[in-house]
C-alpha cells in the first residue's frame, strides 16, 4: 500500500466477489482464478454488461473475479485531484504519475503469475481475437482505463504499460473498453465456456468471419431458410458453411482472406 493521502481513506479496491452483497466488503478472493483488476475513476460503470448473460453467471459463480480500483481514491489534497495541465501547454488534463501510480501498486499487490499490464488506449496495438486468447490463457489482466487527455508517460513507462486498442476511434474513457476487452476474454476461459464448439466455429476463431446463421420459422416474410441447412446431410451443410465463410471473408475483410490464404498455403 502506498503512502499517499489517500491511505486515510483505508481500502481503495472494491472487489466483486461471489455476492454482490460482498462489494466494498474485504475480498474473499479466490486464488488461481482469472482476475481482472480494473483502474479507473468511475468504478460505478463495473460490472456494467459483464454482469449480464454467460460473463455475470461465471463471475457469480466464482469463475473469474472482477477488482476495481478507484483512481479517485489515490488523489492528491483535499480536493482528491487526480489530473493536471499539460506540460507544454494544450487543451484538456492529463492524469498524474503519482496518483496513477499509486494505484497501479495497490491494484496488482496481490497479482501472481502472467497477468499483463494494459493501458487502454487509441494509440495501442488493436485488440482482436488472439489478444483474448492468450489474456484468457494468463492468470489475469490489470486494465488502466485512461480519462481526459490520458496519462502521463512516465508512468506508462515506468511500469512497462502494453497500450492496447478497441479500434480506431477515440473515447471518453477506457471504460467501455475495459468492459469489451473482459468479454471477449471471459468467454474464452476453460470454466466458462458452455459450448466449446460455439467458440471453434465463429469469427476470427479460424481466420474467417462466420458463416450466416438461420432458425425457426422455416419461412420468414417469404423467405426460405437456404435449403441444404433443411436436409440433415451434415457433410453438405458444413461445405456450404465453409463457402459461405469464405465469401463473406472475401467480400468484406480481404485483409482477412489475404491472410487465410497465405496461411493455408503454408
Ligand atoms: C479522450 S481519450 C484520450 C485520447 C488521447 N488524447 C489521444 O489522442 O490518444 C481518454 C481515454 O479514453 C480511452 N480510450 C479512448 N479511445 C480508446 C480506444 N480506441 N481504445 C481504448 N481506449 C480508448 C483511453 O484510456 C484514453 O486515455
Amino acid at each position: 500500500m502506498s503512502d499517499t493521502p489517500a491511505k486515510s481513506y483505508g481500502r481503495k479496491s472494491i472487489r466483486l466477489s461471489v455476492k454482490p452483497s460482498d462489494l466494498m466488503a474485504e475480498p474473499a478472493l479466490r486464488p488461481g482464478i482469472w482476475t481482472a483488476r480494473v483502474i479507473t475513476l468511475f468504478p460505478n460503470a463495473f460490472p456494467g454488461v459483464l454482469e449480464e448473460s454467460l460473463t455475470g453467471r461465471a463471475l457469480n459463480e466464482g469463475k473469474w473475479n472482477l477488482e476495481l480500483t478507484d483512481l479517485r481514491s489515490f488523489g492528491v489534497g483535499k480536493h482528491r485531484n487526480v489530473d493536471d495541465t499539460p506540460a507544454g501547454g494544450g487543451a484538456g488534463m492529463v492524469l498524474r504519475p503519482d496518483v496513477v501510480g499509486a494505484a497501479v501498486e495497490d491494484a496488482t499487490r496481490n497479482a501472481r503469475g502472467n497477468c499483463p499490464l494494459v493501458y487502454l488506449s487509441p494509440r495501442g496495438r488493436r485488440f482482436d481475437q488472439a489478444m483474448a486468447r492468450s489474456w484468457s490463457e494468463a492468470d489475469g489482466v490489470t486494465l488502466l482505463c485512461g480519462r481526459f487527455e490520458g496519462v502521463d508517460q512516465r508512468v506508462l513507462d515506468h511500469y512497462g504499460f502494453t497500450e492496447v486498442s478497441l479500434g480506431d476511434f477515440v473515447l471518453t474513457g477506457g471504460e467501455i473498453a475495459a468492459q469489451a476487452m473482459i468479454d471477449a476474454t471471459v468467454r474464452l476461459l476453460p470454466s466458462v465456456l458452455g459450448n466449446a464448439d460455439s467458440i471453434e466455429d465463429e469469427s476470427h476463431s479460424h481466420g474467417l468471419l462466420e458463416h450466416p446463421q438461420y432458425t425457426r420459422p422455416a419461412e420468414w416474410m417469404d423467405r426460405p431458410i437456404p435449403e441444404v441447412l433443411m436436409s440433415g446431410h451434415h457433410g453438405k451443410i458444413e461445405e456450404w458453411r465453409q463457402k459461405m465463410a469464405e465469401q463473406i471473408t472475401r467480400e468484406r475483410r480481404p485483409d482477412m482472406w489475404d491472410a487465410y490464404q497465405k496461411n493455408k498455403g503454408e
